[in-house]
């Protein structure tokens, strides 16, 4: 497995791959690698030849007092899980390689950067859209890999991939969970023993509308009365957002539903470490079945 620090050294690289006929994948991440990311890399290693595995703290995603320098960086750690895990190259670049000084170009995507996510966290998206181009044009992968779990962050990466003519395919992973269901994340290490426990209304949350859904539910209200239910059932769980969204465009679902609909759900947890506590998000697409007219 290869460390490569330059963004040259990268594109050099992956480019003598591609040269080779071999298929490069991108995995973007920012270390503290869990087996969520792992999941990542085995549906890279099926769909390319190449695995590159891209491990970057990313500062101009973080707003004012988030959890830029709190953020673990376990980079040793990180470094044996790819080993393991059969990556061939990481690449771990110091800030100035991706940021040169005087950099001023963004990447914005408009109207999918604007809810959920974005409204509690302004600049969050521009970001994140801006690092994974820059990601992307220096590693030229055929293919790049993200997670479900941030469902507003991969519907961003697909358009600004489409938007940008950038040739990449954009694959989607379904959310790893711990046994209780609470999806895998970096933060959970930083709940503790009174509201660890706690963190499994998210999922439950989810689960309580799909179930409503498979038993015919439609109503928006109400689905997101039984969300919020379930979510006061955690006292320490302050809500960010539950909403209901359609899943392609992230516009409001209407008043009945009559497609899929994306269920996105914040909730934040009080931390010892952090005077804003732990963020969590979760969600689900909600796919009511075809009412039996509409069946052939
Ligand atoms: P990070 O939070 O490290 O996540 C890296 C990738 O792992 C993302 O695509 C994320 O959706 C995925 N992931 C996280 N938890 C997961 C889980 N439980 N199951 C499946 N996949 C999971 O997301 C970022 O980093 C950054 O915003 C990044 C895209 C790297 C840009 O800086």
């Amino acid at each position: 497995m290869r460390v490569v620090r330059s963004v040259r050294e990268l594109q050099q690289l992956a480019g003598a791959e591609r040269a080779g006929g071999r298929r490069v994948a991108l995995v973007p991440t920012m270390g503290a690698l869990h087996a969520g990311h792992l999941a990542l890399v085995a549906e890279a290693r099926r769909r390319a030849d190449t695995v590159v595995v891209s491990i970057f703290v990313n500062p101009t995603q973080f707003g004012p007092g988030e959890d830029f320098a709190a953020y673990p960086r376990p980079f040793e750690d990180d470094l044996a899980r790819c080993r393991e895990a059969g990556v061939d190259v990481v690449f771990a670049p110091p800030v100035e390689e991706l940021y040169p000084a005087g950099a001023e170009t963004h990447v914005e995507v408009e109207r999918l950067a604007r809810p959920l996510c974005g409204a509690s966290r302004p600049g969050h998206f521009r970001g994140v859209a801006t690092v994974v181009t820059k990601l992307l044009n220096a590693a030229r992968p055929d293919v790049a890999v993200f997670g479900e779990k941030d469902y507003q962050q991969l519907a961003l990466i697909r358009r600004l991939a489409r938007d940008l003519l950038l040739g990449v395919e954009i694959v989607g992973v379904p959310t790893l969970r711990e046994a209780d269901g609470l999806a895998l994340s970096s933060r959970n290490a930083f709940l503790g023993p009174e509201t660890r426990p706690q963190a499994v209304v998210l999922r439950r949350a989810l689960l309580a509308a799909e179930a409503a859904v498979a038993a015919g539910e439609r109503d928006t209200a109400a689905l997101l009365a039984l969300v919020r239910r379930e979510l006061d059932k955690a006292p320490l769980a302050e809500l960010d957002y539950a909403e209901l969204r359609d899943p392609d465009t992230l516009e409001p679902a209407p008043p009945r539903l009559a497609g899929p609909a994306l269920l996105a759900l914040a909730v934040r947890f009080p931390a010892p470490s952090g005077p804003r506590g732990v963020r969590l998000i979760d969600n689900t697409v909600l796919r009511p079945a075809a009412p039996l007219e509409d069946l052939p």
